[in-house]
């Protein structure tokens, strides 16, 4: 039995990646605050846990009961995290921290959390859901690009570090998905930046998030599904996989072009 722990599963591309595990013959658990939102998936056998990830209690709790029902984690998908924007000088020190709570150190604390059983049977995925926006940047987006660069710098020395124990550690970089991620994004946006000095730029920014997520413009959260799965179940994973739209066009243009020039691009999409 391979068993596995999926986080932000009652939206998204948590739950197209629970049905996608279960779908490959996977125990899956899947985790998030909203348990009445994951009951669809009991019904297709996933077992549920509510989880916070911001709340340590929670975080052990759960891994406790998977590791006593089961014995052991093969994969885990920190994927739990949201877009909060506005300008950084706007932007409460308190929801920033929040935002660093859920997609930075709830990763880190789920992870430590479940490293130990792990490194003992020396195999093990852990696959951290960060965003083409972890190494990609828009006006008014700071704080989240922050929080995703961590994932990405994280994940990177882990990747290192755990290899002479034989647990793997991947990343996997979404464009534009539709999901609930992008009216959080845009309604914390035009809350936080749409009236004061940063209205004319949010408002733009606003705009763009909109037209990137029409129907037919994102790409679906199956796609990032399969790419988890494939990360999972792959003996040589990818360190990163780009997925869904945007992602490898942008991304290859960072790679490749000064950061001048790539500004310009920036600012051309934004007009700012
Ligand atoms: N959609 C995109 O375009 C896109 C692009 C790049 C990267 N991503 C990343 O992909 C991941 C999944 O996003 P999504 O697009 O599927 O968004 P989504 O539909 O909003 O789903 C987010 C999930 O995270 C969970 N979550 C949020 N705060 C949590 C907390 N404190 N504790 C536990 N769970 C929490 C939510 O569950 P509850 O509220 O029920 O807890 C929900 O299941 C995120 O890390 C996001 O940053 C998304």
């Amino acid at each position: 039995m391979q068993v596995a722990l999926v986080t932000g599963a009652s939206s998204g591309i948590g739950e197209a990646t629970v049905r996608a595990l279960l779908g490959a013959g996977y125990t899956v658990y899947a985790a998030a605050r909203r348990v009445e939102r994951m009951e669809a998936l009991a019904h297709d056998g996933a077992r549920l846990l509510s989880l916070d990830v911001t709340d340590d209690a929670s975080l052990t709790d759960a891994v406790r009961k998977v590791l006593g029902e089961t014995g052991r984690i093969d994969v885990l998908v920190n994927n739990a995290g949201y877009g909060s924007f506005g300008a950084l000088e706007e932007v409460p020190l308190e929801e920033a921290r929040r935002q660093f709570e859920v997609n930075v150190f709830g990763l880190a604390r789920l992870t430590q959390l479940v490293l130990p059983g792990m490194r003992e049977r020396r195999s093990g995925t852990i696959v951290n859901v960060s965003s083409m926006g972890g190494q990609f940047y828009e006006p008014l987006g700071s704080w989240y690009h922050a929080t995703k660069f961590a994932v990405e710098g994280l994940s990177d020395s882990l990747r290192i570090e755990l290899r002479p124990f034989g647990v793997r550690v991947v990343v996997i970089q979404p464009g534009a998905i539709r999901s609930e991620w992008s009216s959080i994004a845009r309604t914390s946006l035009l809350e936080v930046s749409g009236h004061g000095p940063y209205a004319k730029g949010a408002r733009r920014v606003a705009s763009v998030m909109k037209t990137a997520y029409m129907p037919g413009m994102a790409s679906p959260p199956e796609a990032v599904a399969g790419a988890i799965l494939q990360a999972a179940t792959s003996h040589r994973p990818h360190a990163r996989y780009r997925v869904g739209a945007g992602a490898r066009p942008l991304l290859a243009l960072r790679k490749v072009l000064p950061d001048r020039l790539f500004d310009g691009i920036v600012r051309a999409i934004y007009r700012h």
